[in-house]
């Protein structure tokens, strides 16, 4: 077992190991004592008995303890879900002094954690992330949001949660593809700012698995590096902006398809288009760009590049957060295991984007 400390404004704790959530009271006592605590879940992961563990382990120590199982998928990170849950708990008569559980992926973290940051102008909450992608990334931060169909994420809020529980055994069940999406954010710690993991990777006999034997050591680094990226950034303005490497293209993608394309596999995309504009302006020599198509290969996270308009995905791009009124915050590999923030105007965005999308092609398909 772990734990790592976020020393924001009200501290918390990052426990990670195997198991956790049958002692899940062992960690969560002092948070849930004599109050009431709503655990949101959804479908899959429910069916797996998650639910009732934590359930089973939480229920004599905490005043009350309901549930609610939401369907699968990033089309239920919306407005709606927002006001069930708040409807939910005004009904329940909970107070700032009660506390919500995400269980789940990444979409339940990003729904409760904006739920919990309004509900009474905010309540606490606690994440049990259960993908590869959560635990490494979107349990730890603070970020929450949800999507409109104008875009992906607008609406959201900064909100820590109390404390993050990560039971890697909950990755057992996780989808070989599912547990690939996380391996793009690791890929993209790996490149921004990690030549050591990054060479690691590439150099790796087997691709990481959720059989193999250094995984928890591989969250605790991924989990410590983006602790100390939030602490420097606690509010996106700079450092920070480094996490979304990729992840403009990726979003544009994600939201074009319909989300047929996954965030990761967005991600991955991204990532490969914009190292191949560090390439076209002498940033990088092309074998950072080489090594990085390979090792996206090797997780399957490279897909047939879709027929989208370069036209059709910068309009959706220039809905992005990154997004200043007349500037453009992209983020390019400088090194091998290194990127940089460029702050450009918007027509050179859209010229470099377009000229790298047209002549984008997938190296290797899965
Ligand atoms: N807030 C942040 O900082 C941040 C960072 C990165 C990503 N995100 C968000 O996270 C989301 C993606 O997260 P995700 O990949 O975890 O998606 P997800 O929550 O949709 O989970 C992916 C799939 O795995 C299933 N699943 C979850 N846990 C399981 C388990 N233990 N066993 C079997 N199946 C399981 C889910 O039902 C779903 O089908 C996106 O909405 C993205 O925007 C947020
Ligand atoms: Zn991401």
């Amino acid at each position: 077992m772990e734990r790592i400390t976020v020393q924001v404004n009200k501290p918390y704790d990052i426990v990670i190991g195997k198991n956790l959530i049958d002692n899940a009271v062992k960690y969560l006592s002092q948070f849930i004592q004599k109050r009431k605590v709503l655990i949101i879940t959804e479908d899959n992961v429910n069916k797996h008995g998650y639910l009732d563990k934590l359930k089973y382990s939480l229920e004599n120590h905490c005043e009350n303890i309901e549930f609610l199982s939401l369907p699968p998928g990033e089309a239920q990170k919306n407005l709606k879900n927002v006001e069930l849950i708040i409807r939910y708990l005004a009904d329940a008569h909970f107070t700032r002094d009660d506390v919500l559980i995400a269980l789940g992926g990444g979409v339940i973290g990003d729904l409760v954690g904006f739920t919990a940051s309004i509900y009474l102008r905010g309540i606490a909450y606690i994440q049990v992330p259960t993908t590869f992608l959560a635990a490494i990334d979107s349990s730890v931060g603070g970020k929450t949001a949800v999507d409109i169909t104008q875009g992906k994420n607008l609406v959201g809020a900064f909100h820590h949660p109390v404390c993050v529980l990560c039971d890697t055994s909950t990755f057992q069940s996780l989808p070989t593809d599912i547990f690939e999406d996380g391996c793009s954010e690791l890929i993209k710690y790996a490149m921004i700012m990690n030549p050591k993991l990054l060479k690691e990777l590439i150099e790796r006999e087997q691709p990481l698995n959720k059989e193999s034997s250094d995984l928890p050591e591989i969250i605790y680094e991924c989990v410590k590096m983006k602790r100390d990226i939030v602490l420097k950034d606690e509010f996106d303005q700079g450092l920070r902006q480094l996490l979304n490497f990729g992840h403009t293209l990726g979003h544009a993608l994600e939201q074009r398809s319909q989300y047929r394309i996954s965030h990761g596999r967005g991600v991955a995309m991204g990532m490969a288009v914009f190292t191949k504009m560090a390439v076209t302006q002498q940033l990088i020599h092309k074998d950072i760009y080489t090594s990085l198509i390979q090792l996206l290969s090797e997780y399957h996270l490279l897909s047939e590049k879709p027929s989208y308009t370069s036209d059709q995905l910068i309009n959706i791009m220039l809905n992005d957060k990154k997004r200043r009124t007349h500037q453009m915050t992209t983020v390019l590999p400088n090194e091998f295991g290194q990127c940089r923030l460029h702050v450009i105007d918007l027509n050179t965005f859209q010229q470099n984007f377009e000229k790298e999308w047209e002549q984008y092609e997938v190296h290797q398909r899965y």
